[in-house]
């Protein structure tokens, strides 16, 4: 019996860590994932949306080339209106290989950061977002 409970448990968290393994929702459980988040996070996309992920001064307007400038990713724009499979492609492909037409900054990060690396990326981001915005979001993302 106590042989059998071993092997399910076993198994049980075996496929909990195929599903975490860059499937959604991204949860920021793991210390690991978000520091390694925002390592990747420092290396590309401080310029724009900064460090403390506060985005552009003004945001809501546009800059000197009437492009819409870097949102906060902090929790305090609407990127947690999104769920993690849009997240993921807008970092992965940029809003360039989403929308067509698209004319704005939001570059493709695919060929500098894997899928697991986009995923840190989003725990790092999620780990900025008040309770109830991470837990909708972890629900949208289901
Ligand atoms: C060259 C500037 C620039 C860099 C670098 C950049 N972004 Fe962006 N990002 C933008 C702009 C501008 C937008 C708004 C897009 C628009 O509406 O045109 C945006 C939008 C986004 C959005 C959608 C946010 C929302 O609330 O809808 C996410 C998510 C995002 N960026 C994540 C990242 C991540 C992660 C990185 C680094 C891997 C990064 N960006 C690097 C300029 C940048």
């Amino acid at each position: 019996m106590k042989k059998i409970l071993l092997i399910s448990t076993l198994l049980i968290s075996l496929s909990s860590i195929s599903y975490s393994d860059n499937h959604y929702p991204i949860t920021r459980d793991s210390q690991l994932m978000i520091a390694r988040g925002k390592i990747a996070y420092q290396n590309n996309c401080v310029s724009c949306h900064q460090v403390n992920l506060s985005g552009a001064e003004n945001w809501k307007g546009v800059d000197e080339d009437g492009h819409r400038k870097a949102p906060p990713l902090n929790g305090t724009g609407h990127t947690w209106h999104h769920d993690d499979e849009t997240l993921h492609k807008i970092i992965k492909y940029g809003l360039v290989g989403i929308i067509s037409d698209y004319e704005g900054k939001m570059g493709a990060f695919g060929d500098k950061l894997n899928d697991k690396d986009i995923d840190s990326v989003l725990a790092y981001i999620k780990s900025f977002w008040p309770d109830d915005y991470y837990k909708h979001q972890i629900n949208l993302s289901k």
